[in-house]
Formats: structure tokens, sequence, C-alpha cells
């Protein structure tokens, strides 16, 4: 018995949502560990949909413990609405089933404005970078800069008022410059002091929780937010989010020690789909790019974005696979190639008439790669809700293994639909 990590192998939107619900059946405490309301995690469970961006997908469980962990920017008023919608939709959240680490930071309205003028800034120029608006980078900063609001701050009415002066120093600064209005004292006093009261009953010492926890014998499951080419160190910089997303983060996003982290589970769709700018060596601007939009319904879960999409890419994935430490995939999607005549992997690039293994890290070289492809034949037959190897065509099985011969790593779990149980599980990963 272990615990697991759940990471995304790729640019986001792998489907992590699906199996860490799927995942947490066999958990006691599901743990977001980095990221924030930026996610957006899409379960269907018995033809009904829940739509998460904060709460880790385990809330969905009666049950189970959701925690979110001092690595995580919390935006107070996504999480109440969160809590709220959730609500309508007859899930309850109590400080029962969610605990919030006393140590989170915390994403003010600020942080949200700030984002968006950079961004519209940086659209006149060309170099936006296509984020989600959220305000998750400036809290990032300011959490690096040392200036942030933690949740355990709202407890303390002496020290917030110094707090937020020092945060305001530098953000009026920044909106100075940006020729935007200043931001008083009180405005961000009475944002603060108008959610404390319904945030503060969620709040938890979280490492203490997980360290006896983990004492106990409890099994623990980290789910993480967007994927490892979006991580701020190992992504496509500065195309990428402001957190580090691969699996060493849920250590530290969460104050339990690396060495009882366990199985590392890369969720990776059958294909390759990005949001917002930034490098993409296997994009599909052509009808087979428009047949896996439309036929994995490709639009952001946050902003109703349309998802760019291409052929699976085996060398970013193989990346991903060393700096996550993967142990095994849930491959994810595989229904949605169901039909194409033929399939095709990229195994590599061309980079000034060189071929190269790997996806250079210069922005510019980046830009320039070509991949080179493998082709393989595809499959007519559908695969959508196979629940053994059994049901899948031989051409599906050829394309799996060819999947993991090249990432270099086996898949642990496959999916063929949204529906939690059209799953089909080859390794449990709570029990290698
Ligand atoms: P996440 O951000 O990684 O949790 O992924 P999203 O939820 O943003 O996007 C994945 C989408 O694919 C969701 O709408 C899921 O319901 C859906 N999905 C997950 N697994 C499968 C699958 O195996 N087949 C199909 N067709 N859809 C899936
Ligand atoms: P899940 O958890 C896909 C992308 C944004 C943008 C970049 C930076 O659903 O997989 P940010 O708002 O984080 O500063 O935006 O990262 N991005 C995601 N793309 N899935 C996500 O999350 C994402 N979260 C952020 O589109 O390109
Ligand atoms: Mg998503």
């Amino acid at each position: 018995m272990t615990n697991v990590v759940v990471v995304g192998s790729q640019w986001g939107d792998e489907g992590k949502g699906k199996i860490v619900d799927w995942l947490s059946e066999r958990a006691d405490i599901v743990v977001r560990f980095q990221g924030g309301h930026n996610a957006g995690h899409t379960l269907v469970i018995d033809g009904v949909s829940y739509k998460l961006s904060l709460l880790p997908s385990g809330i969905v469980r009666p049950g189970k413990i959701a925690v979110i962990g001092n690595g995580v920017v919390l935006d107070p008023h996504a999480l109440l609405a969160e809590i709220e919608k959730l609500g309508a939709q007859g899930v309850k959240v109590t400080p029962e089933n969610l605990r919030v680490a006393d140590n989170a930071t915390l994403i003010l309205s600020l942080h949200r404005e700030l984002d968006g003028m950079r961004e519209d800034a940086a659209s006149n120029s060309g170099t936006k970078i296509g984020t989600t608006r959220r305000g998750i980078g400036p809290a990032y900063e300011d959490k690096v800069g040392r200036r942030a609001i933690r949740v355990m701050d709202l407890a303390d009415m002496e020290t917030l008022p110094g707090k937020v002066d020092r945060i305001l120093t530098h953000h009026n600064a920044l909106r100075r410059g940006l020729g935007e209005k200043e931001v008083s004292h009180e405005a961000i006093m009475q944002e603060l002091t108008s959610i404390a009261d319904r945030v503060l009953p969620f709040r938890e010492t979280v490492w203490e929780l997980l360290d006896k926890q983990r004492r106990k014998g409890a099994r623990i499951l980290f789910e993480g937010a967007q994927g490892s080419l979006l991580d701020i160190d190992h992504g496509t910089y500065p195309f990428v989010t402001s957190s580090n997303t691969v699996a060493g983060q849920a250590s530290a996003g969460s104050g339990m020690g690396p060495g009882a982290l366990g199985y590392i589970l890369g969720i990776t769709k059958a294909y390759t789909t990005r949001v917002g700018e930034g490098p993409f060596p296997t994009e599909l601007k052509d009808e087979i790019g428009q047949f896996l939009g439309e036929k994995g319904h490709e639009f952001g879960t946050v902003t109703g974005r349309k998802r760019r999409c291409g052929w699976f890419d085996a060398a970013l994935v193989r990346q991903s696979v060393a700096t996550n430490g993967i142990t095994g995939i849930a491959l994810t999607k595989l229904d949605v190639l169901d039909g194409l005549d033929e399939l095709k992997i990229c195994v590599g690039y061309m980079l000034d008439g060189e071929q190269i293994d790997h996806l250079p890290a210069s922005q510019g070289a980046q830009a320039r790669v070509e991949p080179v492809y493998v082709t393989l034949e595809g499959w007519k037959e559908s695969t959508v809700g196979a629940r053994s190897w059994a049901d899948l065509p031989a051409q599906a099985i050829k394309y799996v293994r060819q999947v993991e011969e090249l990432i270099g790593a086996p898949v642990a779990l496959l999916s063929t639909s949204p529906e939690r149980d059209d799953t089909i599980l080859v390794t449990d990963p709570f029990e290698d």
C-alpha cells in the first residue's frame, strides 16, 4: 500500500479530474498542492457533470477529507462560490470534509486585476501569455516577494493592517506605472474582513494532519493541477503557469516529506492539447485538428476558450516521465482517436537540419523545431466505454503499446469516456 501523486504530463486538461475521482474511492484524503482556480476539472458521475476548479476532486465522495495545501493560491471568493455551486448539486462542503492550509497564500481582487491589465497591455505588443486572468501569477509573485496575505492572517487583526500596507505599497506603485487607479487600505481590509468568518472555519495545520494520518496508515492522494509542460521551471517558459506542477511539488506544497509520496501517476491524453499561447510542435491546424477538438469537446472548463489540438508528442511526455519520476500513466481519451485512418506520434524533432530527441529549452529553438513522426494504422471500431483490454481493437492496443515504449512508462489505467467507470485498470497505483 502506498500514497499516490497524480500529475498532468502535458499542457493540462489531460483528464486528471476524472482519474482523481476514480482513484479517490481507494483514498482517505485528497490533497491539492499547487495552482488555484486556473484549473478546471470535469467529473461525470452517472451522467451528472461536476466542474471543479479549486476544490480537490475527491470532494464529491462522501467520507473523504479534501485538503487545499499551502502550495495553492486561494481566491476566497472563488472558494466560497464553488462551495455554494456544489451545494446546489447536493455535495455538502463543511469543515468536516474540507481543510485549507493556514499557510496558503490568498489571491485578492488586486491580483486578478493586475493579471488582466498585464495581459491587455501585452496583447497590444503581441507578447501575452494567454493566462486564465485569475490572478495566479501575481499572487505567486507576492508569495515569493514575501508580501502575501495568507489564510492565517485573517485571524490576526493586529498584524493584518501592516501586511496590507506592505502589499499595497508594491501594488500601488505598479498601478501608478500602468496608469491605473490606486487601491485603498480600507478597500483591502473590507475585502478581507468580509470573507474571514466564512474561510477561517476550514483552516488547518495541514502538515500535521497529513503526518498524523500517514502514521495511522491513511491512503493519501495528491491531485496536481495544470501539466508538467506548464511548470514554471520545466515547462515551455514563459508560456507556463506560475507554480511548479511536477510531482516534487506535492511534497513542498503540502508539507509531507518526499519519502512518503509513493506512486507517481502521469495523466496523459492520447493526443495533445494546449490552451493559451506558446509553442506546440505537433499542433494540427487542419481538419484532423478540428476533428480532435470537436470529438474531444476540447473547450476550456475555466475560460471556455478553444483548446489547440495535435498529435501525441512522445518526446515531450518522455521528458515529463523524467522530470516527475512517473511510475506509470493513465492514458485518457483513447476513444477520441476512433475512426481516423492513420495516427502519428512525434518521436523527436528536426532543428536546423539536425535530428534531436527532446524539445530544446530556448524559446527561439522551440518555435523552429519540426516534429519527426512515426505513422500507425488507425482503427474503425468504437472504443467508447471499453472496460477491458478484450474490448479494444488490435490497432488500438498497438497504439497504446507504442506510446508505452516511446515514453518509457507503462499504462496503469486507460480511460475510454468521461464517465467514472469507463476505465480499464491494469495496475492499481495504491497497491503497486
Ligand atoms: P483536467 O483539467 O486534467 O481535469 O481535464 P479537464 O476536465 O479539463 O478536461 C478533460 C475532459 O475530457 C473533461 O471534459 C472530461 O470529462 C473528459 N474526459 C476525461 N477522460 C475522458 C476519456 O477517456 N474520453 C473522453 N471522451 N473524454 C474524457
Ligand atoms: P487544468 O488543471 C490547461 C494555462 C493558461 C495559460 C498558462 C498560464 O485544468 O489542467 P495562468 O492563469 O495559470 O497564469 O495561465 O497556463 N493553464 C492551463 N491550461 N489546463 C489548466 O489547468 C491550466 N491552468 C493554466 O491557459 O496558457
Ligand atoms: Mg482542465
